[in-house]
């Protein structure tokens, strides 16, 4: 069986573990669990609390990692591009017992073509300093702005690949895909989440008008994203998820 959640922002044992999640002792090798998201792992100063966590991880089911907007690129871009047998389309890379998606891919499982889009562009990045512009940092930090390090904890890679989803799917050479696994959400769920939080501003970016398009064109029966923070948010076809861990038919 398919499960799916949402964004773990380095929790992810936690996010697996069996206390809050009883049914998933009974998973086997034939389950898949794809995180739709800001993982969190491997960030800069986190690498032993990331060892630990996967190593203690060590479930039967399969892990994939589908890659947010709050994910080490740097790193993940390190990982072997791999040709499991259910890779249909585009890449994936492999961390021993785990998956990562930097970009797009199409994979078969269970039957169910998924097409699966990492990235999206970051909220609370305005101000993006290097590390050596200390003064600035510092300054940033005084006033409580919105500022983010690049190579640090934000990198340039978290962008939707447009050019990388588009490739993969003209090689699948197909429209019909029965669900979308992605971070970010197409670009109208930016009007219901307005609605649900006055906090935010919620602004179209290229990233999510290009999943419009791909709303708009693709055949599909579900797109599951997180993203959001919104608990099972379900609007039409579409389910935004966050620290559940929902089956899906
Ligand atoms: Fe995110």
């Amino acid at each position: 069986m398919i499960y799916i959640t949402g964004d773990c922002h380095r929790e992810v044992l936690q996010r697996f573990s069996y206390n809050k999640h009883s049914f998933l002792r009974n998973l086997t090798a034939n389950d898949t669990i794809f995180v739709l998201g800001d993982i969190g792992l491997y960030w800069p100063g986190y690498e032993k609390e990331t060892k630990y966590q996967l190593t203690n991880i060590n479930k039967p089911w399969k892990t994939i990692f589908i890659a947010g907007n709050h994910d080490n690129y740097d790193f993940i871009e390190t990982l072997p591009i791999v040709q499991p047998n259910f890779l249909i389309s585009g890449t994936i890379r492999q961390d021993e017992q785990f998956y990562w998606i930097d970009k797009s891919c199409i994979l078969q499982i269970d039957n169910k073509i998924i097409l699966c889009i990492a990235g999206a562009k970051s909220h609370d990045s305005k101000y993006i300093f290097e590390k050596e512009e200390k003064s600035s940092i510092k300054t940033a930090k005084r006033r409580n702005l919105p500022y983010r390090i690049n190579h640090v904890n934000w990198w340039n890679q978290e962008k939707i690949d447009i050019e990388d989803v588009r490739a993969t799917l003209e090689n699948y050479g197909s429209n019909k895909i029965n669900y979308i696994m992605s971070h970010d959400a197409p670009a109208h769920f930016n009007n219901i989440a307005k609605k649900i939080d006055t906090y935010n501003d919620y602004k179209d970016n290229e990233g999510e008008l290009f999943l419009e398009e791909l709303n708009q064109t693709l055949d599909f029966d579900y797109w599951y994203h997180g993203h959001y923070h919104f608990e099972d948010y379900t609007y039409e076809n579409h389910i935004c998820v966050y620290h559940s861990i929902l089956p899906i038919e």
